[in-house]
Order: structure tokens, then C-alpha cells, then sequence
């Protein structure tokens, strides 16, 4: 099999082992390097393209689908898709890290009626749970999950709860972020309402906008129920379909840039070509890490390939800010943790990077390690336990 072509950064830029914005292409930078009239035909035509690339990438047979792109980072796009849920529902969070909580707090902001089922750092939302809450309480109609919660990097089993909320009649919207592009989300196996990502994530593109994915019925059923004159989805669709415009400034160098990012995302076998460059990614760099004596907060089975959390080892040299400032001195950005227990940092496995340069955040690792004078890079012992009783 030939390996896809990975372009390194730049003009010592360091690699961004964030999850978005992360390391990309040149040529999707260089795709920038023009000016668009936004609503000129080539720049219409634009739009179409990008939003028909989109739902080609969602398994969607029959085309019960359709794409809106919406300004601004992820979060105005899941505000805007929490949005199309109706006032009058009562909705099912499941929230497993702090962007579950956001989805909670935006709800809250939009005054929806809410049950939240909070598993905590470590554990992912199970569709017998699911079930179990959808059966116990008849009002609730909508149910919210994260695909990957990338405070942890924790996969979710979302195939298992999307069949639990399809069994109780109720319907799904997916906060697929930093999954989409490279982990599968196929309408024909998976039933959602929608689901909403970003151009900055796994398809590899530039900050700017985000877009909700979501079926033509919620589509129509969201006109006139959005809290939010920017952020409403219906108003965005049925402009964007009349007109082929976005109803306000778009980012159009953003547009140009990820153009070009789903040119290279085909080119490298889409989703499943991608999600195998970011698995061997995480492989390689979890090994490796490993072997430095460094421990993964989540089980291997709850390892997604876009990003993995790893315990501060309990060495009293250790520090974090020193380890963060080494690294990037060795060309890696590395990314700290968001957990609300225990101390952690992150290593984004997605962006234009392979095994190779995972194998030299390895050695930037060690190297770091020992210039802080740190012998071993093994967690507290209560970290360990912690993750123990909660597995249990
Ligand atoms: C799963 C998930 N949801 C929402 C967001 C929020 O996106 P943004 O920071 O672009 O507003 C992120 C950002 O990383 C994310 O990973």
C-alpha cells in the first residue's frame, strides 16, 4: 500500500498535535492565497461543491440528508444545532467530558427541559443505560452524545446508543466534532436527526466554520424555532438553497482552504483512508509512550485515533509547563489536559503527520524527560486506582 504523502510544516513551524486546529497541508494554506467575491458565481459554485462533498461522506443512500454550512467555530454550529431541537422537547444528554457538559450548559441557555446523565471523566455513555433512561422517563424525545469526547479522547459507542434511541422512538443529534472525516458516521447504519463538525477537525482544513449535516425533515421542522437570528439553521438552509449564498459574510479563503482539504482527504481513500493514518498515528505514539513509562488514562478500547490523554507521571521533577515549553522547543505543540480529577496532558494522533513524526514525539519526549532529570514517567499511584474503581 502506498503511504499517503504527509506535508511537514513550514518555516520551523512546530506541528500542532492539537485537535484542531491542527498541522495542515501546504497547499490547503496556499489555497488561501486569493481573494473571493462572496456572492460571485465561482464562489457560489464553491459553496455547492463543499456542501456536496459533505454528504457524500455520510452513507447516506436515499438522501434523506443535507448539508449547512454556519460562520464561526464548532461551538456556534452545535448551539445552532441544538437549536432545531423543538422548544417543547425534553432532552437526554449524555455527557463524559467537558463538552457533553457544554452541550448541557448551551441547553440550559436555550431554556430546553433536560435530564443529564453525567459518566464523568473515565467512562463512556452504554446503550443499555440509554434504554434504561429512555424507558424510565416517556417524555424525553431527544437524546445529545459526543461521537469522540475530546476533553479524554474517549471513542463513544455511539452505533449501541444510536440503536437504544431508535428502539425508544426518540431522535439522536451527535456533537461528531473531532470524529467526523475520519471516523464513519453512515446514515444507512447509524440513525441521527444530526450531527454537527467542523472545517478544522479530521478533514483537515483551517478554523472558520462549522456544519450541521441533519435531515431534511429537522431541517424543515427547525423553521421558526431557532433562539438565534445568526445561529438559525432553517433561515441558513433555505437561503443557501435559494440563493446558493450564506445569508452573511463567509469565510471565503476558509471555503478555498478546505476545498483543497477534501481534495487531499479523497485522495488519501476518505474516511477509511484517514482514520488509518490517525490509527497507526496513535499506535505508534501510545507504544512508544509507553515504553517511557507514561500510562493512558482510558483502556485501549476506549482509545480513539484523534487524541489520547496520558497521567502527569507522579515524579517530583516532573512539570508540566516546563515538559509543554521542551517539547515545543523539539517542534511539537503538545496540548494540556482538560480533566476535571486529575492532572494530564493530551497528544493529538490527526493533522498532516504519520507514524514517522510520531516516532519523533516520542524521542522529543524522552529527550524532554530527561533534561527535566525525570527517571520515570509512571502516574500516581491514585490516579491508577481511581481508573481501576471506576473500570470496575
Ligand atoms: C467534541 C467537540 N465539541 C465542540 C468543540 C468546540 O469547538 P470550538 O472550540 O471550535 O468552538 C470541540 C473543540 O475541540 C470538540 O472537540
Amino acid at each position: 500500500m502506498t503511504r499517503p504523502k504527509i506535508d511537514p510544516p513550514h518555516m520551523g513551524e512546530p506541528y500542532l498535535l492539537t485537535p484542531g486546529p491542527l498541522t495542515t497541508a501546504y497547499s490547503v494554506k496556499q489555497a488561501m492565497l486569493r481573494d473571493w467575491g462572496s456572492w460571485d458565481s465561482d464562489f457560489r459554485a464553491m459553496t455547492a461543491e463543499l456542501r456536496k462533498r459533505l454528504l457524500e461522506m455520510c452513507g447516506d443512500s436515499g438522501g434523506a440528508l443535507d448539508c449547512v454550512p454556519m460562520q464561526g467555530s464548532g461551538t456556534f454550529a452545535v448551539e445552532a444545532m441544538l437549536g432545531m431541537i423543538p422548544r417543547d422537547a425534553r432532552v437526554l444528554v449524555l455527557a463524559n467530558g467537558a463538552y457533553g457538559q457544554r452541550i448541557a450548559q448551551t441547553l440550559r441557555y436555550l431554556g430546553r427541559d433536560m435530564q443529564v446523565i453525567d459518566k464523568g471523566d473515565y467512562m463512556p455513555p452504554r446503550g443499555d443505560e440509554v434504554a434504561a433512561a429512555l424507558a424510565a422517563d416517556p417524555a424525553l424525545s431527544d437524546v445529545v452524545v459526543v461521537h469522540c469526547e475530546t476533553s479524554s479522547g474517549i471513542l463513544n459507542p455511539i452505533e449501541e446508543i444510536a440503536e437504544a434511541v431508535r428502539a425508544a422512538g426518540c431522535r439522536l443529534w451527535i456533537d461528531s466534532m473531532s470524529a467526523f472525516g475520519a471516523l464513519p458516521l453512515e446514515f444507512d447504519r447509524i440513525e441521527y436527526e444530526g450531527f454537527v463538525s467542523s472545517a478544522n477537525k479530521c478533514i483537515e482544513g483551517v478554523p472558520g466554520f462549522g456544519f450541521v449535516i441533519a435531515r431534511k425533515s429537522a431541517l424543515e421542522r427547525a423553521r421558526g424555532n431557532s433562539h438565534s437570528l445568526a445561529l438559525d439553521v432553517h433561515a441558513q438552509w433555505e437561503y443557501m438553497n435559494r440563493t446558493g449564498q450564506w445569508r452573511f459574510t463567509p469565510p471565503t479563503h476558509v471555503v478555498a482552504a478546505f476545498l483543497r482539504a477534501l481534495e487531499l482527504h479523497a485522495a488519501e481513500g476518505g474516511v477509511a483512508g484517514r482514520g488509518a493514518r490517525y490509527a497507526r498515528n496513535r499506535d505508534v505514539m501510545v507504544a512508544g509512550m509507553r515504553e517511557l513509562g507514561f500510562e493512558t488514562l482510558l483502556d485501549a478500547r476506549w482509545l480513539s485515533p484523534i487524541i489520547v490523554t496520558f497521567f502527569n507521571p507522579a515524579h517530583p521533577a516532573f512539570d508540566f509547563t516546563r515538559f509543554y515549553d521542551l517539547m515545543k522547543a523539539r517542534g511539537f505543540i503538545i496540548y494540556p489536559g482538560k480533566l476535571t480529577v486529575v492532572d494530564s496532558f493530551r497528544i493529538g494522533c490527526i493533522g498532516q503527520m504519520d507514524e514517522d513524526v510520531m516516532r519523533k514525539v516520542v524521542k522529543a519526549a524522552a529527550a524532554a524527560l530527561a533534561e527535566m532529570g525525570v527517571d520515570d514517567a509512571a502516574p500516581p499511584e491514585a490516579a491508577l486506582k481511581e481508573r481501576a474503581r471506576l473500570a470496575a
